[in-house]
């Protein structure tokens, strides 16, 4: 593949901006410098750099985010920065997009990438994808509601009572509770639901990915397709 058409499908730009980008001497290939945007490489695997930034290629990049508290989930964010400030600017220019959404206010686990039909796999309800939250609660919880919560809270605008599929108190206020669902606010309209608040949520788990514990709130990193999200689709 031309090393102009690399560039722009790893998010560096329009045709124009990557072939200057080449001409001006920015990118090296295997540690080679290569100012010819029409220079042809094998495009799996290939090594380079832009301004001294090294990249591997990747034809689908996915990418795991620790997402801090204040930060939205939308490339068009309303009160808060986007979470795509804390990705470097070719990840915007491949269409990386959030796989799911977190609150604002929440933090934890998510998943990016710019391949449309995993994003739309993890999304269908067939798949019953778990999603495991550290819920941190304003008051302690009782038998009570840790029953309610898996055998199901009816919240206004549901036709049906939304239960968790686990729910493990791990301290007072503290639960970890699992559900396969992704509705608006669920978490923090359940806990409601079942008289209690939420103080803080962290997502810690999606599918078979867990937060890395090795992986500071803002920081981002590669995952493999094959060895990382392989067994995310088998039958539940
Ligand atoms: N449930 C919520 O209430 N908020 C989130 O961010 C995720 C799940």
């Amino acid at each position: 593949m031309e090393l102009e058409r690399i560039l722009r499908s790893q998010g560096f730009g329009s045709k124009k901006t990557c072939r200057a980008l080449i001409r001006s001497e920015a990118v090296t290939v295997e540690g080679v410098p290569c100012d010819d945007p029409f220079a042809e490489f094998t495009s799996a695997g290939l090594n380079f750099t832009v301004d001294g930034e090294a990249w591997q290629y990747r034809e689908k990049a996915y990418l795991l985010l620790n997402k801090p508290a204040g930060y939205e989930c939308s490339n068009q964010p309303i009160h808060h920065p986007s979470v795509f400030a804390l990705l470097p600017p070719p990840m915007q220019g491949r269409g990386m997009q959030c796989v799911g959404r977190l609150d604002e206010d929440t933090t934890g686990l998510l998943l990016f990438s710019d391949d449309g039909q995993f994003i739309h796999r993890m999304a269908s309800p067939k798949w019953k994808m778990p999603k495991v939250y550290r819920v941190t609660l304003k008051h302690p919880a009782d038998d009570a509601q840790v029953a309610a919560l898996t055998s199901g809270v009816q919240l206004h605008d549901e036709p049906a009572p939304l239960a968790a599929v686990a729910c493990e108190r791990i301290d007072e206020r503290v639960l970890l509770l699992t559900l396969t669902e992704g509705k608006y606010h669920q978490v923090k309209r359940m806990i409601g639901a079942a008289g209690n608040r939420v103080e803080a949520l962290q997502r810690v788990s999606l599918g078979t990915m867990t937060l890395p514990a090795d992986l500071p709130e803002g920081a981002w990193r590669w995952l493999d397709a094959e060895r990382d999200l392989a067994g995310m689709f088998v039958a539940r």
